[in-house]
């Protein structure tokens, strides 16, 4: 890629942002599952949402985030706090399981509410932020840890 036109910042934002799509997309189907008491429906999609988190948040943590903790070490602490928190509710449905417990699925609905307030979050506050602020060498280290990341599955039905 090249150095200056800014391309590299560019990419890695929008695949970040195509990632917030497809998880913005899979939480709708999170509230019909819920309504119908369908905890199984909601099991799968909170897999295929984890499916598509897990590269997402290591290149967010281990390369975008490092780059603006030095600017703004309490917001981005609270966004790493609320991927552990998301995350231990999703991780419960994880290999396939039905969580037995009657509380995962509102657990599920308010994990879900604060991933669509996080992502906003991010969209408006941490990428225009890093798109202003980080160099070249930062957007190199957020391209690397993309590489070892790799990139959300295929888009599926959900
Ligand atoms: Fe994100």
């Amino acid at each position: 890629m090249c150095e200056y036109c800014g391309c590299q910042s560019l990419t890695s934002i929008a695949e970040l942002t195509r990632e917030h799509d497809e998880v913005v997309r899979l939480i709708s189907h999170v509230r019909p599952a819920y309504r119908a008491g369908d905890t199984a429906r909601m099991a799968r999609t909170a897999r295929r949402i984890a499916a598509v988190l897990g590269p997402h948040t290591q290149v967010e943590e281990r390369g975008l985030f490092p780059a603006l903790a030095a600017a703004f070490p309490d917001r981005i602490a609270v966004l790493e706090a609320e991927h552990r928190r998301i995350d231990a509710v999703l991780a419960e449905a994880a290999d396939g399981t039905v969580p037995a417990d009657p509380s995962w699925p509102g657990r599920l609905m308010e994990a879900v509410d604060l991933l669509r307030d996080h992502i906003l979050k991010e969209q408006d506050g941490v990428f225009p932020a890093a798109l202003a602020l980080l160099g070249t060498e930062e957007w190199e280290a957020v391209e690397a840890e993309r590489a070892r990341a790799g990139g959300a599955p295929a888009r599926s039905a959900g």
